[in-house]
């Protein structure tokens, strides 16, 4: 496995490989679990060469506390990276992907407003920033995202559709833990108190997609609120029932893909969860 940290270095591994070999992607901020691993393998499975990045992103964090205390642990990704059979790490530093100010300024035409982008005013643009430039320096066929990032990976793909890269994306199922906390880098910033209580809100979620229908939409979203809080510890930001393709809130169901979607805080740690809805 190849680890490099300039732009110049990470083209000069990739021109060498033959131009019919495919590229895999898998973007990280690093603090590497099974879900990014997962993502990995996804792409492995599907591309001869996998290429994975790890980048704490400054532009994304809204909140400057969120982006000190992001969990950074890059010998132990490496180590994992290696295991899974990853080819070639990207490690770059801040002014090896931001070496201007420019921005790209792209018109989310609303999908960064709702949910996620109603708390975390300017979250997406970075969101967008970052991966278009990773876009450009990787030139992936393939790139590969969690789908508990569920409103990321809606507004990639519109940004991959609006400035026509030739990059396909793939969604990959939220991987949890065994007692339904869905994987992520936060988890480990939790205390054993909140992480003992953090699996009710997949319980709520569920619960919700098992009464989607029998209640209006307003009641179910109010008693995934109260089964969430009901321990005292855990603070539902947001929750949110969507039309998947446009991520417009519903206040009645429709026979359209659904997804509910939830922001927790656990403490200062704050947890994002979602679930597919068939109606
Ligand atoms: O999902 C993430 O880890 C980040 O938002 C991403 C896609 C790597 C961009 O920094």
């Amino acid at each position: 496995m190849r680890v490099v940290e300039s732009v110049l270095d990470l083209r000069a591994i990739l021109d060498n490989y033959n131009t019919n070999k495919v590229i895999g992607f898998v973007p990280t901020m690093g603090a590497l679990h099974n879900g990014h691993c997962s993502l990995i393998r996804a792409a492995k499975q599907k591309c001869d060469v996998v290429v994975t990045s790890i980048f704490v992103n400054p532009t994304q964090f809204n909140d400057k506390t969120d982006l000190e205390k992001y969990p950074r642990t890059l010998n132990e990704d490496l180590a994992k990276l290696e295991k899974e059979g990853c080819d070639v790490v990207f490690v770059p530093s801040v002014e090896e992907i931001y070496p201007d100010n420019s921005s790209l300024s792209l018109d989310l035409e609303g999908l960064d407003k709702v949910m996620e982008g109603e708390f975390r005013p300017g979250h997406f643009d970075g969101v967008v920033e970052v991966v278009n430039r990773l876009f450009n320096i990787v030139k992936p066929n393939f790139a590969f995202f969690g789908e508990k990032d569920f409103q990321q990976l809606s507004i990639i793909r519109f940004m991959v559709k609006k400035l026509n890269h030739d990059i396909q994306i793939i969604g990959c199922p939220i991987l949890r833990e065994e007692d339904g906390l869905a994987m992520s880098s936060r988890n480990t910033l939790l205390t054993e108190e909140h992480r003992s209580v953090s699996p009710v809100i997949f319980k709520a979620l569920t619960n919700a997609k098992n009464n989607i229908g029998k209640f209006a939409v307003e009641d179910i979203k109010n008693e995934l609120v109260a089964q969430i809080e009901d321990n005292g510890l855990l603070k539902v930001e947001y929750v949110d029932i969507v039309n998947s393709a446009t991520l417009k809130s519903l206040s009645n169901w429709i026979d359209e893909p659904m997804n509910i979607c939830v922001a927790v805080f656990a403490g200062k740690v704050r947890l994002i969860d979602n679930l597919k809805l068939n109606y």
